[in-house]
């Protein structure tokens, strides 16, 4: 197993893949069962990932919240279990961003109680709430810190580089969780750099690109209407092609070292310079196994060569944020 990286300031050590545990929720993913939702999370525990990250909103029920609580409770000292505050879903299933104080120490006690646990590790705000200053929500992390319900804050889906130092100004800022992948590198403009000289963790969801750099998904894939990836402009027409394209230069540098193209992926993603982890989602065992592997694989000089001029020939894609 590779060493663990530390949680910011603090004493926490994770590894550098975590359990994205948003497939489970089965809100956008197709053919999600709890039975294979629970294994998943058990599969991650088993192959060395100590990391795992769920929300109040993974699941209209907070199914997520409760199936991780459910499978790591016999390991509760041995994990560490990010969960993050600030969107819920409305009477329509519309994702609404609440940000308000009384809101975060509410959604807390909640997520706390699904868990079945009496403190969580890592508690995010979920995304900026336009109607409540980020300075509020952060005395809401504030106070959730003083009580030791919480061990540390992280914010993720914020906008500007001022939001994060009114934030920080008021509750210490451990974790950043933005999107990154190979295709998707806008915070290395300033995010990245900010976090890194403030000494906070960057621990960043689509690593896979949503599965499309799993490498599994046919040029002729036929979507289910249910699937929620439709919506979003890398899976449709032209990009759809050339993401193809670009999954098909990566190809033979994972398969010269009898890998697969999403644990290359993912190796590069965690080689990155001021990463800390890579969530990466699954909803059944073998998923999170093949991408557990590539926490073993340190690319060589000449992989990252290869990598970097497929980049560059695929050029960077437009992205769309979650929330
Ligand atoms: N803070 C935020 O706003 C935010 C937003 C998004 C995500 N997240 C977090 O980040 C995590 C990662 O994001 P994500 O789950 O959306 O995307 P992702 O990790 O980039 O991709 C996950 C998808 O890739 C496919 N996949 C995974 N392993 C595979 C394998 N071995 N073979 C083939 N396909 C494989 C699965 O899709 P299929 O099997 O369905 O094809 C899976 O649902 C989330 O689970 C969540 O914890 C946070």
């Amino acid at each position: 197993m590779p060493p663990l990286r530390p949680l910011g300031q603090t004493n926490l050590h994770v590894t550098p893949i975590a359990m994205g545990c948003w497939p489970i929720s089965g809100v956008t993913s197709v053919d999600v069962t709890r039975e294979a939702s629970l294994a998943t999370v058990a599969a991650a525990y088993d192959a060395g990932i100590n990391f795992f990250d769920t929300a109040y909103c993974y699941g209209y029920e907070g199914e997520s919240e409760q199936m991780v609580g459910e499978v790591l409770r016999p390991h509760r000292d041995k994990v560490v279990i990010a969960t993050k505050g600030g969107i819920h879903w409305g009477p329509d299933r519309k994702q609404v961003r609440d940000g308000r104080p009384e809101t975060l120490l509410k959604e807390c006690d909640e997520s706390l109680r699904r868990l079945g646990t009496d403190y969580i590790d890592l508690y995010y705000l979920h995304g900026p709430d336009p109607e409540t200053p980020v300075g509020k929500s952060a005395e809401a992390m504030a106070r959730l810190l003083a009580s030791g319900k919480i061990r540390a804050a992280g914010v993720s889906n914020l906008s500007t580089i001022a939001q994060y130092e009114e934030f920080h100004s008021v509750c210490p800022i451990t974790a950043d969780q933005p999107h990154y992948n190979m295709l998707q590198r806008e915070i290395e403009a300033e995010r990245l750099p900010w976090c890194r000289a403030h000494n906070v963790s960057v621990n960043v969801y689509w690593p896979l690109m949503k599965g499309m750099l799993a490498g599994k998904l046919r040029r002729d894939h036929v979507w289910d209407p249910k699937d929620g990836r439709q919506k979003y402009p890398i899976f449709v027409g032209q990009e759809w092609d050339r993401n193809h394209d670009f999954v098909d230069r990566l190809r033979p540098i994972a398969e010269r070292a009898g890998r697969t193209v999403g644990q290359l992926a993912v190796a590069w993603t965690i080689q990155r310079p001021g990463i800390t982890a890579a969530l990466c989602g699954a909803k059944r065992p073998e998923q999170i196994e093949e991408i557990a592997a590539a926490m073993t694989w340190t690319l060589t000089a000449e992989d990252l060569a290869e990598i970097d001029a497929a980049i560059r020939d695929r050029g960077e894609v437009a992205s769309r944020p979650a929330v």
